[in-house]
């Protein structure tokens, strides 16, 4: 069983996106599979049209209610939903140290049910992601490959030296993940560098640009629902199978 964090601190380096995709493939492959959405924004929940709830993880950091609101998304697939009010929560968390725990707590009590629990984070190292890292197995970083991209890693691996010192000393790096790769120059050194700096850890499957993807996503649809035979649908599917091996 693995709690997967989708983490980068980076905008658009294909969280939401990797969350969403990699928890069909997984999914499709009879995995039980819970997808958190953790991102004010609320991306993960619109892209598989759900909006509006009345229970969402806004309630639960709040602690309005005490159940995980889990809802059934396809075969094999839930979602804890989340909600644009999650935003205004977020200050009155700092204070509280028990607020770095709340996700555990709730994860840790139903996570016999799944295989996989999959975390789409917001684009900030704030409290939610935070939380995160604190109930995490693993975190999989994703990185866009485009100039630029890799300045953030250092901080991201700041982050979690600092989590396993402090928090959770058994998280480990599940990988990182290039995304929105291309034939461009650019994204080839990219791929190269990062390859060279961080070995293995890098997942051999990459995700290529696909218009597919964000077209799906626009559709309220995954990538297999929407285009199986797309690039993109065959690149998590790899992704899920890297990760089952
Ligand atoms: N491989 C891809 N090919 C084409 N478009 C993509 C790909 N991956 C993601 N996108 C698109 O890029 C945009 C950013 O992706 P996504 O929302 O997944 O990033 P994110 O890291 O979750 O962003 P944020 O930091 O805002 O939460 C979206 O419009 C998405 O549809
Ligand atoms: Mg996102």
């Amino acid at each position: 069983m693995k709690i997967i964090a989708v983490l980068n601190h980076k905008g658009g380096t294909s969280k939401t996106t990797t969350s969403l995709n990699l928890g069909a493939a997984l999914a499709k492959l009879g995995n039980r599979i819970l997808l958190v959405d953790l991102d004010p924004q609320a991306n993960l929940s619109q892209s598989l049209g759900i909006e509006d709830e009345e229970k969402t993880i806004s309630e639960v950091f709040a602690q309005k209610i005490d159940v995980m609101p889990i809802k059934k998304v396809q075969e094999n697939l839930d979602l804890v939903p989340a909600s644009l009010d999650l935003s205004a929560i977020e200050p009155g968390m700092y204070s509280n140290i028990n607020s770095y725990f709340l996700l555990k707590g709730h994860l840790d009590r139903i996570r016999s049910s799944y295989e996989f629990i999959i975390i789409d984070c917001p684009p900030s190292l704030g409290i939610f992601s935070q939380n995160a890292l604190i109930a995490a197995t693993d975190v999989l970083i994703t990185v866009q490959a485009q100039f630029l991209a890799l300045k953030g890693l250092d901080t991201v691996n700041n982050l979690i030296t600092t989590v396993r010192e402090k928090l959770n000393d058994k998280i480990s790096v599940l990988g990182l993940l290039l995304t929105q790769t291309n034939h461009t120059r650019i994204s080839k050194d990219i791929s190269n560098l990062l390859r060279d700096t961080f070995k293995e850890k890098v997942f051999a499957t990459s995700i290529r640009q696909n218009v597919a993807i964000s077209e799906a996503s626009a559709n309220r649809k995954d990538i297999f629902t929407y285009s199986p035979e797309s690039f993109g649908a065959v690149d998590y599917m790899n992704l899920a199978k890297e990760i089952l091996q």
